[in-house]
């Protein structure tokens, strides 16, 4: 069907893709905006009256696009399940606007209260045991509730203003990598909800670290940009949950969501690594990986940062630059982008440089690990 019907001052009304799903309508946020709390708050009002309603509207937090619904209304949760096209056992995060809102949905305990001190508004979900307001629908029936306060203006004002506390998962298809962009919402989500809030790029690019705190020990479900390190800075000792480094037969991650084939790229994608020592070598490995799959004819892709990119213009029918080596926080904002574009490009053999070392690097190799569903080869000196 057609692309847009209407366009008014800030807003786009999405066609339904076909007959029975409903019309998307797209709300642009401008900066002036974020900083302006009451031109915030006239922006969202539709918006937030949506979702207090049982609707759904996808909106921009720091780390990733959520889908947002009343989480204390079952058949309001239910809808994300269906949109996302999300299996029902996998639990949502319920993200509130107040630090005292935690109170409210979990029993609450001095680690989770420091935690939330210390980085509230911001990209940690905590984990605790959960009060009977919250229905199973939204916790996939655990005896425990996710909770985030996000540091967006956007995020936080839509939230204030419905007057529910919002489950949202990330706005992506089940399985897709997450958006990073409302142009990514719009492709996954366009006649399936109600409302898109377009806040333009994200600042960090990948979902919020889980600590989960319900327990004797606080462990990490899921690694993100508070790290371990930051962490253990507020309460002591964390933990890595161990099904994380690598699938082990019987070993299941205690989110239910890691254990999904995430952030996949409908191409097969491979990690080439090595250290600073054989960087050359490793570009020449994934050139030859590449020319080989482009002879037996396949489309290939090549995902490398901005030091190297130059080397592989040329070798592949999509060559993707995916941030600074030197700055990992721009590989991480620029990461499901770029496996976005892979699949826009149909490529089916993705080669990409590997990530490790300091700062973010166990967040974005958890995500990329997931994403070449753990293929890597590793390059030796001298091979
Ligand atoms: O950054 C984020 O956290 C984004 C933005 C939108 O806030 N949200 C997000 O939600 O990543 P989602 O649904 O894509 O991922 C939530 C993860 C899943 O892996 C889920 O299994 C886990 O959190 N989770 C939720 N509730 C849980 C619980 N009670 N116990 C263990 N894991 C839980
Ligand atoms: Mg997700």
């Amino acid at each position: 069907m057609k692309q847009y019907s209407e366009k008014k001052m800030n807003k786009t009304v999405y066609w339904a893709e076909k007959p029975g799903d409903q019309d998307t309508k797209v709300i642009r946020v401008v900066k002036e905006q974020e900083s302006d709390s009451e031109m915030l708050s006239v922006c969202l009002r539709e918006a937030a009256r949506c979702l207090k309603q049982g609707g759904l509207v996808a909106f921009p937090t720091e780390t990733v696009y959520g889908l947002g619904a009343d989480a204390l209304n079952e058949t309001a949760a239910k809808r994300i399940y269906e949109a996302k096209g999300r299996p029902s056992d996998n639990p949502l995060i319920v993200h509130i606007s107040a630090i005292e809102d935690m109170d409210k949905l979990a029993y609450v305990n001095d680690m989770a209260k420091a935690l939330a001190q210390a980085f509230w508004p911001g990209p940690l979900t905590i984990i605790l045991p959960k009060k009977e307001c919250v229905p199973d629908g939204t916790t996939g029936g655990l005896g425990t509730v996710a909770i985030r306060m996000p540091s967006h203006p956007a995020a936080l004002e839509l939230i204030r203003q419905s007057g529910v506390y919002v489950a949202a998962p990330s706005a992506n298809t089940s399985g897709r990598p997450s958006p990073t962009k409302a142009s990514h919402v719009v492709e996954d989500m366009r006649g399936k909800i109600e409302y898109i809030v377009d806040g333009g790029a994200v600042g960090i690019g990948i979902e919020s670290t889980i600590v989960d705190v319900s327990g004797e020990k606080p462990m990490i479900l899921r690694p993100g940009f508070i790290s371990k390190h930051m962490l253990e800075q507020i309460i002591g000792d964390v933990e890595i949950d161990p099904a994380l480094s690598k699938p082990v037969d019987g070993m299941r991650p205690k989110a239910p969501g890691m254990k999904y084939t995430h952030y996949a790229p409908k191409g097969e994608m491979t990690l080439v690594e090595g250290d600073e020592g054989v960087r050359g070598q490793v570009i020449q490995q994934i050139k030859e990986l590449a020319a080989e799959k482009q002879q037996e004819g396949f489309r290939v892709g090549i995902m490398a940062p901005k030091e190297t990119i130059s080397f592989y213009y040329g070798c592949a029918d999509a060559v993707i630059c995916v941030g600074d080596r030197n700055g990992q926080q721009t590989v991480a904002a620029g990461l499901y982008a770029a496996l976005r574009e892979f699949d826009n490009a149909e490529v089916d053999y993705i080669y990409a440089e590997s990530f490790r070392g300091e700062e973010l690097s166990d967040a974005i190799m958890n995500r990329l690990l997931k994403a070449a569903g753990h293929r890597v080869i590793c390059v030796e000196r001298g091979e």
